[in-house]
């Protein structure tokens, strides 16, 4: 009996201790069982900014104190305690995740709080557009999962996905493309059409459409980050407009280039056009002004470019880009906005106001966090969703290596290199050039998006990738109970499982 005692309260020690328990992603930074089980579910007491709450949370960081919790389970009740009502509704997600198990709740007291300010998911609605309630289907996991960051890339060379006044041939043609898979519009050579064409793929959001969605996510404490793509990945800007793009010394206007014209004031109006309409409808600090990848190809040959740089008194045609992301960037100061860019901006030159978005590994944010940027990352190798998540020959085609849930899940954002005071967060990213259905978006982002929403959110000291995969498992379940597709854990191949992640050589290596 006594041994029985003794190891009862080992148990409970251990648990208190590692938060080993019910079933919750993101874990809880602290979990205490207690006697006893609640029957009365819905009795719940909301207590916001209490002394003794506020006592316990003093000492964290602003951003944690302002999403801490605690709620305390007993048989007669379940007591929220918290500073805001982002407390009071991560509380509510937590309860909401117990109460999916069935059954009565265990009694206990979860205190909790995240790791990190940035938990985000970036979906891409240019190359494939999926629509007002699949993003409202996301937003809702999203708050389930304790995310706080929808990242929307709406614009890019396959699709524009915003209305702005001024700019009807954005809308009317370059949303709308023939070719319903990325692929198919690539061979065909990259046509656009017009809405009323019947063969036509695409779509936009209206202004209203947006603001929508930023209310909806906004009452599910979750902001979103729009994002408008430049100089790269803007053909589709100079199809709509070809007098904005680069125009060499025969008058020909390089209309299927990948960049927009730095040279080129009309290039500015376009911009601050489409800023004025994001500003109004986002009320996020932060604008993604992308930067990524510009190709450059036609500026060198460009009649305005090259007075641009003349005027500048530039020698690299590099310096092009830092000086066009450098005027937006100021026109978004000037407005009270942030920008975040992907890490080639450092590159750029902007100030240390802008936030570099690491994708290309760590090393932008290693570099970034150092030279004093604020840094969010998602390096391809751990946060690309669109990565396979198992073998080749059993997946749907996607792109780059095997980014499997264990190998997602084994990610740690910050390195000795970094300047951790500077990592905002980490975020997923689901770029969707192969995946052309709002059911494939979903079957790639769940259940990674869980690996992401707990990295982001439990100390790293919690993580425990076994007792996670049951946990995800079981959450799976409860989402495709409430209609979501998801990636099927039973079938998942031993590879995978493993964390492996080069399957392409160990493949290759067995034949
Ligand atoms: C990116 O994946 N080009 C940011
Ligand atoms: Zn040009």
């Amino acid at each position: 009996m006594r041994k029985l005692l003794i190891s009862l309260a080992c148990c409970f020690v251990f648990c208190a201790a590692n938060g080993a328990g019910p079933q919750l992603i993101p874990a809880p930074v602290s979990y205490t069982p207690m006697q006893g089980s609640c029957m009365n579910k819905n009795n719940v007491l909301v207590e916001v900014a209490l002394p003794g709450f506020l006592k316990d949370v003093l000492k964290m960081p602003m951003f944690m104190r302002e999403e801490a919790y605690r709620l305390t389970i007993k048989s007669s009740g379940i007591k929220i305690e918290a500073l805001t009502q982002t407390g009071v509704y991560r509380a509510k997600t937590t309860l909401e995740q117990l109460k999916a198990a069935g059954g009565p709740l265990p009694c206990c007291v979860i205190f909790d709080y995240p790791r990190f300010r940035h938990r985000g998911m970036m979906i891409d609605e240019s190359r494939s557009f999926k629509g007002l309630e699949f993003l409202k289907k996301q937003v809702d996991a999203m708050a389930l999962l304790k995310l706080n960051v929808l990242h929307l890339h709406l614009t890019d060379a396959a699709g524009w996905r915003i209305e702005v006044p001024g700019y009807p041939v954005l809308t009317d043609s370059v949303a709308w493309r023939i070719g319903k898979s990325y692929f198919d519009w690539e061979k065909a050579g990259y046509p656009f059409a017009s809405a009323r064409n019947p063969q036509a793929y695409g779509g936009y959001y209206t202004a209203g459409e947006l603001k929508e969605l930023v209310a909806y996510a906004k009452a599910r404490h979750i902001t979103i980050i729009p994002e408008i793509e430049m100089p790269g990945h803007s053909m589709e800007v100079n199809r709509a407009y070809p007098e904005l793009a680069c125009v060499d010394e025969s008058g020909r206007q390089h209309n299927f280039a990948w960049d927009l014209c730095p040279g080129n004031e009309g290039t500015f109006k376009l911009i601050k056009a489409v800023l004025d309409q994001v500003m109004d409808i986002f009320p996020s600090k932060f604008i993604h002004i992308g930067g990524d990848e510009a190709v450059m190809k036609d500026w060198p040959v460009c009649v305005n470019c090259r007075r641009r740089m003349q005027e500048e008194g530039y020698t690299d045609i590099r310096q092009l880009q830092g000086y066009l992301m450098r005027r937006v960037e100021a026109y978004l100061l000037e407005h009270g906005r942030r920008a975040i860019g992907w890490d080639e901006i450092l590159d750029s030159g902007m100030s240390k106001d802008a936030v570099i978005m690491s994708w290309r590994g760590i090393s932008g944010g290693e570099k970034g966090s150092a030279a004093g940027y604020d840094v969010i990352l998602s390096p391809s190798t751990h946060c690309y969703l669109n990565y396979y998540q198992d073998l080749i020959r059993k997946e749907p085609a996607a792109c780059g290596e095997l980014v499997s849930l264990r190998f997602c899940y084994g990610y740690e954002p910050l390195t000795p290199a970094m300047d951790a005071d500077h990592i905002l967060g980490l975020q997923g990213n689901l770029w969707c050039e192969y995946i052309p259905t709002p059911e494939h978006a979903e079957y790639m982002l769940y259940p990674r998006m869980f690996a992401i929403a707990e990295t982001g959110w439990s100390p790293a000291a919690r993580k425990d990738f076994f007792d996670f995969r049951n946990r995800a498992y079981w959450l799976c379940g409860i989402l495709h109970d409430r209609g979501y597709r998801t990636f099927d854990l039973d079938g998942e191949s031993e590879l995978a499982r493993s964390g492996y992640q080069r399957f392409e050589q160990l493949e290759a290596s067995k034949k």
